[in-house]
């Protein structure tokens, strides 16, 4: 175990066994959306004077905030101030973010000259007149994703930070830029450091907000970052304590009336994801429970931000461990985010509520809606889940809102429930079901001004608390939080960019999300649905699908399986004419790359008279293959893809004895293999079906044939055992060629592997031969003239 810096043990073997279970957290984890829904709607249900009553509370936010002098002070105020409707602001932010990077003015000056030497940039102009729609595409290229780009005039945005340059030069640009950054920065940080922090809170504190501050701290990459942001929170911790004066031994709350800290467990560890529990269990729960003496002894409270999806496991697993440790027995300070989007949000509060009773704690729940829509959107595509793990339409997590919005209020008991929107309807919907409940409301710095300066302090107009998440930090930390906040602020779905389109009716505003759903169920009108991820490129394909490795019961399934298979001894040999024939060397042992006394099987290589009969038969084989037609070859392809499906678990078991690939990485290799067998299918069936007419300029009949050219040989290398194998020979195959297959010396079990399944799916055994040997068999078949 690493050392903890500055952090003290456990105290206590975390006992596992006693926590609530999360059966039903789990059950949650992909569930079918509109199913849910239905559920979510009867939970969020309000009756018809509430619903009344929210509208009115909602709508005078709503002019509140459009009329009042608070309109211009929030991230609008800075759009409009620093230029991110105009193409020179956009870009200058575009480059600050590279520059952000670069350590010497020399490189800093050479990446502007040549950024605008490029020319290629104009490829991506787009077409928004919209200060938003510009915020967003910024925030956009800031992750890399480098989108429409265009003012309102037509012109290239990035000419005109050449004539800037050329007017003015790369020095005073690199210092515009810098400057942009830090006024960006200012915006939705409150400051660089917690000292300059706590003197800019005190204005807003006057006015009766509240703090949590938030050192800016996430996604650790080496146990030296994760160390510093460790220090870093200790220290914020000392210094807010201090700035908030003493306190005597306090009830919740009074607790509550106090300043606290958020915090980001990816901060604290360089590798808290699934399937690091026990390191985290050692090694992140001593950091979070030494952060929550600390806040304890200073009478503060400690959030836990909520993360992506992936991590809500590990953020529980430790949120208990903390909780149930005896050294914060009898105090309700330590807290939890939990994300609406989530389909899984529901359950967790379940789930909370149950460990609030075993602790006899209140448990303060920061109820937000979830800030990382876009990644767990993409992240579940690419890794073809059966479905996505937050909802895909906005109105749904609206509803998840108010449903998780009356789980919260109906346990006073159990959470001290912290609402946390910029969304005036989900505000005023938190007031009526709150009726004299004791909550409080939260903020962003740098964003919901309009509306909460109208609630807070005295002559607020709900009266109700509101405390500021006030991120405090360096530009070298803020890159990821900004982003989040620009796509918040660009997508036209956001409440606060509704908001300030003053074309936006304020009655579309503050529509009620239950009515509106409800009002859907009831339609018989066939309501916009997003994909599933594995049915993003139908009709064409469907994607291989993923299994979630991120879930602890996904992942014993699987382990029970490939141990399993790895029961079983591997004999590879060659397979010519669809028999496996006993080759030369049949003791050789085929060993794990990392761990050289574990054994997987045996490989018999290919002999000279061997190669040449498969040569023969694949040569007299083809003509038979080709004739067959893509379509029907095709559907054998396609056969092979659901068997490789059906033996995934034996697959990557090799894989990764084979080749010694971590299990993402097998399951990488083996969802590749997949996608290439469907992909060539859809080309035999697109390319070999029969003649493609070709276009006839002068009334002339042209035709394309294509056909196969007889024998291929496939020489793949080990890095993708099976992924290369199978994309090399089910594309020969699909074009109608007889295949020799020869695999890496090192993984030739894959490839073994591969083959029966691909004789298996219909391939006949004198069109696919499997010669496994060194690289001499390599080197004799590309000399082979019959090839
Ligand atoms: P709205 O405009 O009403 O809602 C926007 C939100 O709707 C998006 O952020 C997204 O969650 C959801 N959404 C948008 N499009 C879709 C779609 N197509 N399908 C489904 N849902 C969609 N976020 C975290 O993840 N972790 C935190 O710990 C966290 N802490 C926060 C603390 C505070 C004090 C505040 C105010 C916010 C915090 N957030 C956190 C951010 C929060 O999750 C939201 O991103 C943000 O508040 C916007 O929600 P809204 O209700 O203000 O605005
Ligand atoms: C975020 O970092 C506020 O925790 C939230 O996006």
């Amino acid at each position: 175990m690493v050392a903890v810096k500055s952090a003290e043990p456990t105290h206590e073997v975390i006992e596992w066994a006693k926590l609530p279970a999360r059966d039903e957290i789990a059950a949650h984890y992909l569930h079918d959306e509109q199913r849910l829904l239905d559920r979510l709607i009867e939970r969020a249900v309000f009756s018809e004077d509430e619903r009344r009553r929210t509208a009115d509370f909602a709508r005078r936010l709503v002019h509140g905030a459009r009329s009042g002098e608070a309109q211009h002070a929030g991230v609008d105020a800075f759009m409009h101030e620093y230029g991110l409707s105009s193409e020179e602001g956009v870009i200058l932010m575009c480059l600050a973010e590279a520059l952000l990077r670069i350590p010497d003015s020399e490189t800093a000056d050479d990446l502007i000259a040549e950024k605008l030497a490029g020319g290629h940039w104009e490829s991506h102009r787009g077409h928004s007149d919209s200060m938003f729609v510009n915020a967003s595409t910024w925030a956009l290229m800031l992750t890399g994703r480098i989108v429409k780009l265009r003012d309102a005039r037509g012109s290239n945005p990035f000419d005109a930070l050449k004539r800037l340059v050329a007017r003015s030069g790369e020095p005073v640009i690199r210092q515009a830029v810098r400057h942009a950054v830090k006024m960006l920065g200012d915006q939705f940080v409150l400051g660089r450091n917690i000292r300059e922090a706590l003197t800019r809170s005190e204005d807003l504190q006057e006015k009766g907000y509240l703090f949590s501050y938030d050192m800016l701290g996430e996604a650790a990459r080496t146990e030296k970052d994760a160390e510093a942001y460790f220090d870093r929170y200790l220290a914020a911790i000392d210094a807010v304590g201090q700035a908030a004066g003493p306190f005597s031994t306090m009830h919740a709350d009074a607790l509550y009336q106090r300043p606290g800290l958020s915090v980001k467990l990816s901060a604290l560890h360089p590798r808290f994801e699934p399937g690091k529990e026990e390191r985290i269990a050692a090694e992140l729960a001593p950091r979070i429970l030494t952060l929550a003496r600390t806040a304890r002894a200073r009478g503060l409270t400690l959030t836990i931000d909520a993360e992506e999806q992936d991590r809500l496991d590990p953020t529980l697993d430790i949120f208990a461990a903390a909780l149930t440790n005896s050294v914060l027995d009898n105090w309700s300070g330590l807290g939890i985010a939990v994300q609406a989007y989530g389909k899984r949000a529901i359950p967790t509060l379940r789930w909370l509520r149950r460990l609030s009773e075993r602790t006899g704690k209140r448990i303060p729940v920061r109820l937000v809606k979830g800030a990382y829509w876009d990644s767990e959107i993409k992240w579940a595509q690419e890794r073809a889940l059966s479905d996505y793990p937050v909802f895909t339409r906005k109105l749904h997590t609206d509803v998840s809102y108010l449903a998780c919005v009356r789980l919260l209020l109906s346990d006073p008991k159990a959470f001290y429930p912290q609402f946390a929107t910029h969304n005036a309807y989900s505000i005023a919907a938190a007031h009526v079901a709150g009726g004299t409940a004791t909550f409080e409301f939260q903020r962003l710095h740098g964003m919901g001004e309009p509306l909460y300066n109208q609630i807070v302090g005295e002559g607020g107009i709900l009266n109700r608390p509101c405390r500021i998440y006030a991120p405090v930090g360096g530009h070298e930390d803020l890159l990821a939080y900004l982003v989040r906040r620009l796509l918040e602020n660009g997508a036209n779905t956001s409440f606060v960019n509704r908001l300030a389109d003053e074309e936006a009716p304020v009655a579309d505003l503050v529509r009620d999300p239950v009515e509106m759903a409800e009002a859907e169920r009831s339609s018989s009108q066939q309501q916009p649905t997003f994909v599933r991820p594995r049915e993003i490129l139908l009709p064409e394909r469907t994607v291989a699908s993923g299994l979630a490795l991120t879930q602890a019961s996904v992942r014993l399934a699987l382990f029970d399986e490939m141990g399993a298979a790895l029961d079983d001894v591997y004999a590879a040999g060659p397979i010519i004419g669809g028999k496996e024939a006993a080759g030369a060397d049949t003791a050789s042992i085929v060993t794990c790359p990392h761990d050289q006394r574990e054994r997987i099987g045996t490989v018999s290589v290919t002999t000279p008279k061997q190669a040449d009969t498969a040569i023969e038969q694949a040569g007299a084989a083809s003509h038979a293959w080709n004739k067959l037609g893509g379509a029907k070859r095709a559907q054998i392809l396609e056969a092979a893809a659901d068997l490789f499906e059906r033996d995934k678990a034996r697959l990557m078991a090799v894989i990764v004895r084979e080749a010694g690939k971590t299990l993402d990485d097998a399951q990488a290799d083996v969802r590749e293999a997949v996608d290439y067998l469907r992909y060539y299918a859809v080309q035999a069936r697109r390319l070999f079906a029969g003649p493609v007419l070709l276009p006839a300029p002068t009334g002339e009949r042209n035709s394309l044939i294509l056909h196969g050219r007889g024998v291929f040989a496939c020489i793949s290398p080990w890095n993708f055992p099976l992924a290369i194998f199978t994309g090399q020979v089910a594309a020969a195959l699909a074009a109608g060629n007889a295949v020799l297959a020869k695999p890496a010396e090192q993984t030739p079990i894959s490839a073994y592997l591969a083959t029966k399944l691909l004789h298996e799916a219909g391939v006949p055994g004198d069109v696919l031969h499997l010669l496994p040997g060194s690289g001499r068999l390599g080197a004799a078949l590309v000399k082979d003239t019959r090839i």
